[in-house]
């Protein structure tokens, strides 16, 4: 097939879910869409990197990398939280990695040595370079902020707020009380397929009951489904257990949550790349990242618990339970869209139609072509 028409096969996908098409495989192999998603959406868009229990004290750190982009995540002496690209202001070797508790950030390389704000404090040997001022010089800032306990940043100095970015989910999860949730477990996992994979199974409730019918799809019942779809994203509200083997809590509802919300939860997407999971008596999210190229991606799965539960005698064994039922679970979507990923190469593959139960998927799928420009006409 020629390029253009290849090209131009996703326009299929863009009309209203009953008359659409899935996109082409390319969408998911072409280096070329892959850089369009990290400069239109990952430098773009509020993008949700941990929990601020993850950086508690002065000096807690996290070390991360959006695409090609490294970044540090810390918490200065004044207790301020602050973002700045990992790249030294010498060379640009990272000056940080992984994660941990430091008084200031030594790049390994020349010992160029920056504050908890990014602020270059000292660099050795550099008397004699004309002009040079150390305090001048800083680590470029990210933008950051937060929602509930949840820490976002954005690449775009310009970018709108995160409260305006987040729409109707401060509302429709307000109930969850998320403050008031801690990080028990988080755990990563590599795919060889490309990022939007992982976001599109995450929202697809139609392999519910046939991928996950020995783990949990008999606790989560499509029919109680009743979805709202959103700008990229959607709220999808079930009613069912929890995830657990047999769908029961080991810990109860959360003592907060109101009567109506007591049993199941959603199963919901906050664009551009967070899944997120309320549960009755926990909540889990997982964010996808795209790794190096269209192929290869990266999941990172957290789970929360009222911090009252951390008390427990028994309550690491219980999250346990929890934590290895969900990579039960992931092993079951992995092998699929890993297998999707491969079929996408095939010249066998001509893309099908969107049942009602992926109306999410559409809505995600074509959002994020319209994100890229692949609008209906707008690229050959
Ligand atoms: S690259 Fe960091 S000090 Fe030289
Ligand atoms: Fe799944």
């Amino acid at each position: 097939m020629g390029n253009t028409q290849q090209a131009r096969q996703h326009e299929y996908t863009l009309p209203p879910r009953p008359q659409a098409r899935h996109l082409p495989g390319h969408i998911y192999t072409s280096p070329e869409v892959f850089e369009r998603e990290k400069r239109q959406i990952f430098l773009k868009d509020w993008l949700c990197v941990g929990r601020l229990e993850e950086l508690e004290k002065p000096g807690d750190y996290l070390a991360l990398r959006v695409i090609d982009e490294p970044v540090v995540v810390c918490r200065d002496r004044t207790g301020q939280l602050n973002a700045f690209s990992n790249v030294c202001a010498h060379r640009g070797t990272e000056v940080a990695s992984g994660s941990g508790n430091r008084q200031s950030f030594s790049c390994p390389y020349h010992g160029w040595t920056y504050d908890l704000t990014g602020t270059l404090l000292n660099a050795p040997y550099v008397e004699d370079v004309e002009g040079f001022q150390p305090t001048a010089c800083r680590l470029p800032t990210v933008k950051l902020d937060t929602w509930d306990g949840y820490l976002f940043i954005n690449f775009d100095a310009g970018c709108e707020s995160l409260a305006s970015f987040l729409g109707d989910a401060p509302q429709v999860y307000g109930a969850y009380q998320c403050e008031k949730l801690r990080l028990a477990a988080k755990f990563s996992f590599t795919l060889d397929c490309n990022w939007k994979l992982m976001c599109e199974n995450l929202v697809d409730i139609y392999h519910i009951a046939v991928l996950h019918a020995a783990t949990f799809g008999p606790h989560q019942p499509l029919e109680t489904y009743k979805f709202r779809l959103t700008e990229g994203g959607y709220h999808g509200r079930f009613k069912g257990g929890t995830l657990t083997p047999d769908g029961k809590s080991l810990f109860g509802p959360m003592p907060w949550l109101p009567t109506e919300l007591q049993s199941g939860g959603y199963s919901s997407h906050i664009r551009p790349n967070m899944a997120f999971f309320p549960r009755f008596d926990f909540f889990s999210f997982i964010t996808s990242w795209p790794m190096d190229g269209p192929e290869k991606s990266q999941g990172i799965v957290y789970l929360l618990f009222p911090a009252e539960h951390f008390a427990q005698q028994d309550f690491q064994e219980k999250v346990q339970v929890y934590e290895e039922f969900i990579h039960t679970v992931l092993g079951e979507d992995v092998s699929m869209v890993q297998s999707l990923q491969r079929g996408f190469k095939s010249q066998a593959y001509r893309p099908g139609p969107f049942s009602r139960y992926e109306a999410a998927v559409h809505n995600m799928i074509a959002y994020n072509m319209k994100r890229v420009g692949f609008e209906n006409g707008s690229v050959d």
